[in-house]
């Protein structure tokens, strides 16, 4: 695990403009200086990211929100206030020191400040805003240890350990509009969470080009992913490994992970990427099968998430 040394260093690198990786509550993020653009090139090149992905920044407090953004109102402050530190993202009118690398062009930008203390320690000891995706390789399994950071990026200047990340899955992203807010991306921070604040407007109706990252495969694990249906008769596949949620449909399979013992969703997105790292390295399993749940709440993230993995591999 990191220690207060360790976040010095990282936090020289970043000012040098060199690349580390630290902890969120979420995922490992790949960091850099966010106002430095040849910096943050090096995200893009060590992702293998294709430019049109733009990248959320991450900030340690409110000041450096207001240099980012063109202006700040008071339903951002409110949601800041309730959800930040933590795992919301929200897209917003960026300043003019935000360079277009960091935002693929947009004239908007991702900003949210992470519920972990490295993270935060780094970005304040380095006082810079850190620009930062998720630790894997451009649309591969996203990275909950260390470990997993080490086995798609081995050559990254910098790795910070925090240990497992506690939330699992990447934040929930969303914009302002005149009537309330549009979710981009979901997470475990839900609709009804932020309908507490402000009206909900829609998740479908978002305009072309407003969200270029939002793939329909994504997080894909190098072996074939199937969500278990009807259709799929989970002991046809010989060296199978399922990612078991209720338990039900662990009869036949060769490997098990269960990713919860009580049947809470949060153990889903905690253990999820995990689960499929495991698969992944697993050279005794071929298919991996994973458990779908019921689309409400946390579970719209959860298929979300199992739905891009599977995309690639569906019709193979
Ligand atoms: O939890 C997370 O959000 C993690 C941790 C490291 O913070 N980060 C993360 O970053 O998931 P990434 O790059 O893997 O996914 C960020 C997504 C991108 O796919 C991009 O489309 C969207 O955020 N995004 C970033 N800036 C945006 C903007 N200005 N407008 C619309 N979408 C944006
Ligand atoms: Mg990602």
């Amino acid at each position: 695990m990191s220690n207060k040394d360790n976040i010095k260093l990282a936090a020289k690198y970043i000012q040098e403009g060199k690349l580390v990786a630290f902890p969120t509550e979420t995922v490992y993020g790949l960091g850099a200086n966010a106002l430095d653009p040849m910096a943050v090139a090096k995200i893009f090149e060590a992702k293998e990211r294709p430019s049109f992905d733009p990248l959320i920044v991450h900030i340690g407090s409110l000041d450096q929100l207001k240099s980012l953004v063109r202006e700040i109102d008071n339903r951002i402050l409110k949601i800041a206030n309730k959800f930040w530190p933590g795992p919301l993202t929200m897209v917003l009118p960026k300043s003019d020191i935000v360079p277009d690398l960091v935002t693929s062009g947009l004239n908007t930008v991702g900003i949210r400040m992470p519920g972990n203390e490295i993270a935060l320690e780094l970005i304040r000891t380095s006082d810079r805003p850190i620009a930062a995706p998720s630790a894997n390789k451009f649309g591969r399994i996203s990275p909950t240890t260390a470990a997993h950071v080490k086995k798609q990026l081995p050559d990254i200047d910098y790795i910070l350990d925090g240990g497992k990340t506690t939330v699992g899955i990447e934040s929930t992203i969303i914009r302002l509009t005149d009537k309330g807010f549009q979710i981009l991306r979901n997470g475990i921070i839900t609709r009804e969470d932020l309908e507490t604040i402000l009206p909900f407007d829609g998740n479908t109706e978002i305009e072309k080009g407003s969200a270029p990252g939002m793939l329909k495969s994504h997080y894909s694990p190098r072996k074939k992913l199937l969500i278990a249906n009807e259709n799929i008769s989970i002991t046809d596949f010989s060296k199978s490994g399922l990612i078991s949620f209720t338990g039900k449909l662990e009869n036949g399979v060769d490997k098990v992970i269960r990713v919860s013992e009580n049947d809470d969703l949060k153990d889903y997105a905690v253990n999820m990427f995990e689960a499929m790292h495991a698969f992944e390295d697993d050279t005794d399993i071929e298919t991996i099968i994973a458990e779908p749940v019921e689309e409400k709440g946390i579970g719209i993230a959860i298929m979300d998430r199992l739905r891009k993995a599977e995309f690639d591999w569906r019709n193979q």
